[in-house]
């Protein structure tokens, strides 16, 4: 019976990361559904999971439940963190005594990791937008030494926080100037609009360090994912576009925005940016990815800036 019930779950779960995956999916049916019921339907469909993974004794209570998880299909909550903060150790230089700055940090999936990686010299702070995603990190995440800080923005989002009260065009981080060492901004940007990632790289630029580094993931278009999307099947098609971010979606631009490579190169420099940022391409665009399939940092492009 536990076999089956086993198999059901993961069979349930790999459904739902490969429905995620299909440019219909992501690009027509979901932006057709009103974001309260994608967001009970995701509830309802999970629910079930959670239940499974208690009864087989699989349920990991330093973990978010899998129906509250709002921040992607990710396949490996766990294991994708862990990946994750050893790509920051790799090529942002985060030691354990750095500061860091997880802004769009979610359910906490490299806070988790973090907390027990940072020596009592070391902190991160995370910043969300989600009052659920705060709540549970502040109740679930802490490190030994007191290093490990959650902050809810009330910043308006259309798919992540409707109700929110403030435009994060406006929004200043609340930390001083020189403040981090590495910032970290994982699938966030892609579901953000151009004067919102204008004001946070500015932000950013104020509160890394000088020589401090942006570690930050985007969905970026050039001549060659253009003609890649054209002919692959690719995941993402962004056949709209607003202002300076190309869409999926018109009716929910949020739900995935990409913006052309070299616009954000121009955006990094003028924030005070090196002009020689370092880019990591993912597999998006149907090209082969710098990350594993499995490294949590989706599929997407990374782009490491240093601070001037
Ligand atoms: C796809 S999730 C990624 C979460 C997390 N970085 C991870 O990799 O697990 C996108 C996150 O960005 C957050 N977000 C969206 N707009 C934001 C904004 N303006 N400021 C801060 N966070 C934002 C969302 O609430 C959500 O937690």
């Amino acid at each position: 019976m536990k076999k089956l019930v086993t198999a059901l779950v993961t069979a349930v779960e790999r459904f739902r990361i490969w429905l995620l995956a299909q440019p219909w999916f992501t690009s027509v049916l979901l932006p057709a559904l009103p974001r309260r019921l994608r967001w009970a339907l995701r509830r309802v469909y999970l629910a079930p999971v959670d239940l499974a993974d208690r009864w087989l004794g699989r349920r990991e209570e330093s973990l978010p439940p899998k129906a509250s998880t709002f921040t992607g299909a990710v396949s490996d909550f766990a294991a994708t963190g862990g990946l994750l903060l050893e790509a920051l150790r790799e090529t942002a230089g985060l030691t354990p005594s750095s500061q860091l700055l997880d802004v769009g940090c979610g359910l906490g999936r490299l806070a988790i990791p973090v907390a027990g990686f940072l020596d009592p010299e070391g902190g991160y702070e995370g910043i969300d937008i989600v009052p659920d995603g705060i709540a549970w990190c502040r109740a679930n995440v802490s490190g030994p030494y007191g290093n490990v800080h959650f902050t809810l923005a009330d910043v308006h989002n259309k798919e992540y926080h409707p109700k929110g009260r403030m435009k994060a065009s406006e929004y200043t981080f609340p930390f001083a100037d020189d403040s981090f060492d590495v910032a970290v901004l994982i699938s966030v940007f892609t579901h953000m609009l151009p004067a919102e990632v204008n004001r946070y790289l500015s932000e950013l630029a104020r509160v890394l360090k000088p020589g401090g580094r942006a570690f930050i993931s985007y969905f970026l278009l050039s001549p060659e994912t253009e003609a890649l999307m054209a002919t692959s099947s690719v995941q993402r098609r962004f056949r709209h576009r607003i202002g300076e971010a190309y869409v999926a979606s018109v009716k929910v631009p949020e739900l995935s925005v990409g913006y052309r490579e070299s616009y954000i190169r121009e955006l990094c420099a003028a924030h005070g940016f090196a002009a020689d940022p370092v880019v990591l391409y993912g597999a998006w665009s149907g090209r082969r990815g710098h990350w594993p399939a499995d490294s949590g940092l989706g599929d997407q492009d990374t782009v490491i800036a240093t601070v001037r």
